[in-house]
């Protein structure tokens, strides 16, 4: 909602950049974006899935696609919580995850799905109240699924009021590698510093298991998990290049704890509901999030060169769309020895990865736009934005006086 009482003005809307962070989203670049998805999940076939959904982190990229999958491919009605802000002033016009919300409801209505959004923080004991209410009184039935896609700096702790902050940073060494400014399109040399024991308690307090874990208690004590329930958590494990800074670091050890966690409530969950806990390792894929991971983005642009030749490219609604239908709705699971789902397969192919080794090994600031899929990195960094999408006009003046009264 916008804090100004100001009357708005028209505006174009670009795209602005502050390093690997995106300043400006442009609502009608995010509609079309949320439309291409649902095309793309509709040409791709639907699956028998669940009936009621909820995913925490559902307003952009791993959240927003298995949302747009699972309503749009298996018929879903879908809860949304997420942490995103509208209009606020003429600068300020909004974050792209709240356009995301407001376009995928109203796409949802039209194919006549409930979709409600919960904005604001998923990891208090508020928010969990307020959906488990709605659950109760007006979803219209338990939920088949909780999709747990949440990426976030902080987390405070519902029960004490401690804040906590995650970091991404490397477990015992300094790592040295080249990162990608997405503003100024340039590589330079980054330095992951190694975390206290301090640093890595706290992003395990964060990004581990033990929100999840709140979720899926206080949903099953309220009775609002449908007989054979499922739940999924969004992991990263990778290839031994990003392992020093991800997997062996500080989110690595946040993922370690979410993945025993999960394999305490599948316990649980097959006991009380026949249902299951899974962990899908996801493939590297431009994001918010990712964007901002030290030297990841001139892995990711080296893996899109290489994927994108071998026609195994996916972005978020390809991945997810494809985890449901055929893994987690399907019957073409891919598990490894810790029994985790392993959709990132594609991204560990041999052949794949020792391309991507070559590659990531000779770049330098001078050859790195040729050696690697910079461009494609950007590019849809700048379309979790709503920019660069085809077909709409970004010269055209938006007028923010009528983008301010749609609501989530
Ligand atoms: P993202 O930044 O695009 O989305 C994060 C979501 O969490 C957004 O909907 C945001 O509004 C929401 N959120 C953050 N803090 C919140 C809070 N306090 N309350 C409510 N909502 C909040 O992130 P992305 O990349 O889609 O990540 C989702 C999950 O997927 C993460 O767990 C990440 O580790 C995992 N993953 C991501 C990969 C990647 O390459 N991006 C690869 C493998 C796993």
């Amino acid at each position: 909602m916008t804090t100004t009482e100001q009357t708005l003005p028209k505006v174009a809307i670009r795209p602005v950049l502050k390093g690997n962070i995106a300043r400006a989203a442009h609502p009608y670049g995010c509609e079309a974006a949320i439309k291409e998805q649902i095309a793309y999940v509709k040409e791709n076939g639907k699956f028998e899935g669940p009936k009621k959904a909820l995913i925490l982190g559902a307003s952009s990229s791993y959240g927003l696609a298995s949302r747009i999958s699972l309503a749009f491919g298996a018929d879903a009605d879908t809860i949304g919580v997420s942490f995103e802000r509208g209009i606020t002033s003429p600068e300020q016009t909004g974050t792209a995850g709240w356009w995301n919300n407001i376009f995928f409801r109203q796409e949802a209505e039209k194919a006549e799905l409930t979709a409600k959004n919960f904005i604001g923080d998923a990891f208090s004991k508020k928010m969990k109240d307020e959906v488990i209410q709605y659950i109760k009184n007006e979803f219209g039935g338990k939920i088949d699924i909780l999709v747990y896609s949440l990426a976030s700096p902080k987390r405070i702790d519902p029960k004490t009021g401690d804040v906590y902050s995650s970091c991404i940073k490397s477990i015992g060494d300094e790592v040295k590698d080249y990162s990608i400014n997405l503003e100024k399109q340039e590589i330079f040399e980054q330095v992951v510093e190694p975390a206290t024991e301090q640093e890595i308690a706290d992003t395990v307090k964060v990004m581990g298991g033990e929100d999840w874990e709140l979720w899926v208690n206080e949903l099953m004590e309220a009775g609002v998990l449908a007989e054979g329930f499922k739940t999924v958590l969004y992991s990263y494990l990778g290839p031994e290049i990003t392992r020093p800074f991800y997997s062996g670091g500080t989110l690595g050890r946040a993922k370690e704890h979410a993945a025993e966690t999960s394999n305490r409530m599948d316990k649980v969950l097959k006991e009380k509901l026949g249902g299951e806990s899974v962990i899908c390792v996801s493939k590297a894929v431009t994001t918010k999030a990712s964007a901002v991971i030290p030297i990841l983005p001139v892995y990711a642009s080296a893996l899109y060169k290489v994927m994108i030749e071998n026609g195994v490219h996916e972005t978020p609604i390809m991945h997810k769309h494809r985890f449901f239908m055929d893994m987690l709705y399907g019957s073409k699971r891919e598990y490894d020895e810790k029994g985790y789902l392993r959709p990132d397969s594609w991204e560990l192919r041999e052949d794949i990865q020792a391309k991507v080794k070559e590659i990531v090994d000779q770049v330098t600031p001078e050859n790195f736009r040729d050696l690697t899929a910079v461009n494609i990195f950007t590019k849809e960094f700048l379309q979790l934005n709503g920019f660069e999408i085809a077909g709409v006009d970004y010269e055209a003046e938006v007028d923010l006086e009528e983008l301010r009264v749609l609501l989530p």
